[in-house]
């Protein structure tokens, strides 16, 4: 059993895992919308074009992004008076993934792109579905064209395995790397960011084709030093205060709080550089950061139910279903003192894309 699939069996992740598409994810992708459809006209040259989506989850988004770039590679061709090529389309996620859900999206979906291109020819795109875990290798070498990966990459494949020293919590209190851990935490998360990046990077390079494009959005750091005391996911942030609520109103021990770790890690544009520039195969095409305001627009009770969606079965496994409501209600109690008082709780994301080199 692979590594992410043993934590997740490990944390109770089953059929309900984080897998549902939101309307925050959709904003995300509509905001990268045009650098995809640029990057994916560029390395869609073929004649049988083979897309993937990592981390594709079960619900409409996945299909959006595909239909988007089938369109646009076909409307490049168009435009140069060529044949439209055929598609063949990769949908991953974990093994957990609804996958009946989305392939029951699938019919509909190659059926209206059939129907836009029908002038003779028609197109043909081919489905398929990719269980398995992106930290390591899914396809086989030189077979796609393109890759985008869209809100899933700051999911580490594991809680890094130092954060319990002999039973004992190195993160007393805290739930992630937040401002009030200490430096070790801060390095423990680092090193197994590196390790992950690293073998994502890897994988994807020898399944990519020489000039073949990777897009892919994460959750970012907006300050490089990842030992400086600023709160940079106050989702996360108002969700260690909750339990830190519960533990005073002693529905949660202190215990089980020190013990709860999330496999979460939100990198700066410079070490995901850094990254790249290590492991070698690819140049990058394009890095940018935008800080996520629009998410004051959001009532608290869908934001606690989006971060509820994500987190749930974590919570679940650790400390037991009969948190779960309490959590969620102090959980939008916060969020809305926080929205009220008008107190910055959106995130920041890094959008990058990646052209696979000739010398790798
Ligand atoms: C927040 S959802 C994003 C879904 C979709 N890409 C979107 O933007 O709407 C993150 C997805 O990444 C998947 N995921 C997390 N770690 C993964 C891994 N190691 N391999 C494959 N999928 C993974 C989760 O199961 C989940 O469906």
């Amino acid at each position: 059993m692979d590594m992410v699939r043993n934590f997740h069996m490990a944390q109770g992740l089953g059929e309900t895992s984080y897998a549902q598409n939101s309307p925050l994810q959709k904003e995300v992708i509509e905001s990268v919308m045009d650098i995809t459809l640029r990057s994916a006209m560029e390395a869609c040259a073929a004649e049988t074009v083979s897309i993937a989506d990592l981390g594709c989850s079960s619900g409409r988004n996945t299909l959006s992004v595909v239909e988007n770039v089938i369109r646009a590679v076909c409307e490049r061709r168009r435009e140069a008076t060529q044949q439209l090529p055929e598609f063949m389309v990769f949908l991953n996620d974990l093994p957990s993934n609804d996958f009946n859900t989305l392939f029951s999206l699938v019919p509909e979906f190659v059926q209206k792109l059939k129907a836009e291109h029908d002038d003779g020819g028609g197109i043909l795109v081919s489905v398929a579905g990719a269980p398995g875990n992106f930290y390591g290798r899914l396809f086989p070498s030189s077979s796609l064209h393109f890759i985008t990966s869209f809100t899933s990459l700051h999911w580490l494949s594991q809680v890094p395995a130092g954060l319990l020293n002999n039973e004992e919590s190195v993160n007393k209190g805290n739930i992630y790397m937040s401002p009030a851990s200490l430096p070790l935490v801060a390095t423990l998360y680092f090193e197994q960011f590196q390790k992950d990046i690293n073998m994502f990077l890897r994988s994807r390079s020898q399944e990519l084709v020489v000039g073949g494009r990777m897009v892919f959005s994460i959750i970012g750091r907006m300050s490089h030093d990842s030992h400086e005391k600023i709160n940079e996911c106050p989702l996360l942030e108002a969700l260690e205060k909750s339990l830190s609520i519960l533990v005073s109103q002693k529905l949660v021990t202190e215990e089980k709080l020190d013990s709860f770790n999330l496999p979460f890690y939100a990198p700066s544009t410079q070490e995901l550089e850094d990254q790249v520039h290590r492991e070698a195969s690819f140049t990058i095409d394009s890095m940018k950061q935008a800080h996520d305001w629009t998410i004051h627009e959001y009532a608290p009770k869908m934001l606690s139910n989006f971060s509820r969606a994500i987190i749930e079965s974590f919570i679940c496994h650790h400390f037991g279903e009969e948190i779960i409501e309490p959590l969620f209600e102090t959980y939008t109690q916060l969020l809305c003192e926080k929205l009220v008082a008008r107190e910055d709780i959106g995130w920041s994301k890094i959008i990058v894309v990646l052209c696979k080199s000739a010398a790798s």
